[in-house]
């Protein structure tokens, strides 16, 4: 046992014989004191004169006062904040031997979806698996895509006991996640697994996002109860997947769509067929990466629906105008038909981009003077700009219109204008000079943002053809934002009120 454990074997002990709810808060009010105490600390303890001004706070905010660049302490460690085209450029852009995002991240990620994949492995690797998975995400994907989504929203909406009746009030983040992940592994996962999701893999992978907890960064490796349950739920649907790709393995080829299917043929440039374990992993990693993203986006979108039904009405409008009255079954194709429900997607990732802080271990000293320690991009800093976006707090999906008097300046009109870069998984826009990044940039850059946006597109559409939405209270606000996650996204509870269209 190392002397790290010897010391906190005892305290563990304790703190394990504690009821869930009190070491949940006892951990977080450790947590909270120990980050000030450090934060605090650590600023009158190390002062370099070369170094970007070490800002003093209790806790890490601070761009107006201080610019562009500037340092404060996370969690004992110096983090180099940089926003702004340059900043978010330099990050997201910056050399593999220079910035690296595995030093952060495995300690999170790989309990959580296994070994030898994302941040389990180096780079290179990481390049192979993304271009795997964005082969995978066809136009012939996403044409069988939209269909399973969209069937899966209505009949989600026939039987949940929250949607009974012609109207209600009821609590919308918790109904959008079970939303998004039924919608995202039916598509991407297949129907066996879909059909999973209704008996064990619902607790399961609930057990597994536990281990998200941001007090995990430094209680990874802890034998606390929920890294228990994190372990075991790993190990369990890691076999749940392996045991599927057998059985498919035994029954034959498919003409299925999913991912899985596209893994389970796909080798490495050095001949290595993906193996099992790693495809099982990769699903994990897929469906995680895209759960928290997707579901605070759609939960956003709800709330801003709710806050502004004149533009649910719009909506309403422009599906029976530009796909026929009876509003016949929604295709692939009827999505580029719709510019404002696809506005809808973009202005709320504009001011609701769910990875609003991305980090990167610094491994040399940089050009910029003393960044040997971690750099953190806030892509959410530009967005919000007034340079760039007029009256850039309003949530306002027809600022994305063609002529609009808002409309934004000097973000490109489509991809064809941006720089594009080719780091191992097909060419991507480079990011450098775009204020709008919610997908980020650079060799990290997203590869679901494409299945993002068609299942977003999707939700929304069917969910305008179904309701009414208005605020309890009638007002056109929205509740403020929960960033005590990974993943920012709504505080709760955040109730709106529904009314069936038909009744
Ligand atoms: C990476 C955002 C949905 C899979 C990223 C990154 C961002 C992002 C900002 C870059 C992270 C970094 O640089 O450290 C979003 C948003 C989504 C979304 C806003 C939805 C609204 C999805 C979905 C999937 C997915 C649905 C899977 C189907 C990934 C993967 C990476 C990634 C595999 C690569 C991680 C890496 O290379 O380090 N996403 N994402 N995302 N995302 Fe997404």
């Amino acid at each position: 046992m190392g002397a790290l454990e010897e010391l906190a074997g005892p305290l563990v002990q304790q703190f394990t014989q504690l009821h869930v709810a009190a070491q949940v808060g006892a951990l977080a009010a450790a947590f909270i004191a120990l980050s000030v105490f450090v934060h605090v600390a650590s600023q009158f303890l190390f002062k370099n004169p070369n170094e970007p001004p070490l800002v003093f706070s209790w806790f890490p905010v601070n761009r107006a006062k201080y610019g562009d660049i500037f340092t404060f302490i996370l969690l004992g460690k110096k983090t180099t904040v940089y926003v702004g085209c340059q900043g978010n450029d330099f990050i997201l852009n910056g050399k593999a031997k220079d910035v690296c995002a595995e030093d952060i991240y495995t300690v999170l990620t790989t309990p959580v979806f296994g070994k030898d994949v994302v941040y389990d492995c180096p780079n290179s690797k990481l390049m192979e698996q993304k271009k795997f998975m964005k082969i995978a995400l066809t136009t012939q994907a996403f044409q069988s895509y939209v269909p399973i989504i969209a069937d899966e929203v209505s009949s989600y909406f026939k039987k949940s006991a929250d949607f009974k009746g012609k109207s209600g009030i009821v609590n919308m983040p918790p109904k959008m996640a079970q939303i998004t992940i039924f919608t995202a592994s039916h598509s991407l996962q297949g129907k066996e697994i879909r059909h999973k999701f209704d008996e064990t893999l619902a607790d399961l992978y609930h057990d597994l996002d536990m281990g998200f907890n941001p007090v995990n960064f430094m209680l990874h490796w802890a034998p606390l109860p929920w890294n228990n349950r994190r372990d075991h739920a790993q190990r369990t649907i890691a076999k749940i997947y392996m045991d599927t790709i057998k059985e498919r393995r035994a029954a034959g080829k498919s003409d299925a769509q999913d991912m899985m299917w596209h893994l389970m043929g796909s080798t490495y440039k050095n001949g290595t067929p993906v193996p099992d374990h790693e495809i099982a992993h990769m699903m994990i990693a897929l469906l995680m990466a895209g759960q928290h993203s997707s579901s605070s986006t759609s939960s956003w979108i709800m709330l801003w629906l709710a806050a502004r039904p004149d533009i649910m009405e719009d909506l309403y409008r422009e599906q029976m105008e530009n796909l026929g009255a009876d509003l016949p079954p929604l295709q692939y194709e009827d999505l580029a038909k719709l510019p404002l429900n696809q506005a809808i997607i973009k202005e709320t990732l504009r001011l609701h981009a769910p990875i609003h802080s991305i980090m990167r271990a610094v491994k040399q000293p940089m050009p910029v003077p003393g960044t040997n320690h971690v750099l953190l991009s806030a892509g959410g800093v530009t967005a919000t700009d007034p340079t760039y976006f007029p009256d850039p707090d309003t949530w306002e999906p027809h600022r994305w219109d063609k002529d609009s008097p808002i409309a934004p300046r000097m973000v490109a009109k489509n991809e064809d204008e941006e720089e594009k870069i080719d780091y191992g998984y097909g060419l991507v826009s480079k990011g450098a000079a775009s204020p709008y990044l919610p997908f980020g940039a650079g060799r990290h850059r997203c590869i679901g943002e494409q299945f993002a946006n068609v299942q977003l597109q999707t939700i929304t559409a069917m969910v305008v053809r179904e309701f009414k939405f208005r605020n309890v209270d009638g007002s056109n606000k929205v509740i403020g934002t929960d960033y005590a996650s990974l993943f920012s996204r709504p505080l709760e509870p955040a109730n709106i009120h529904w009314e069936k269209r038909d009744a």
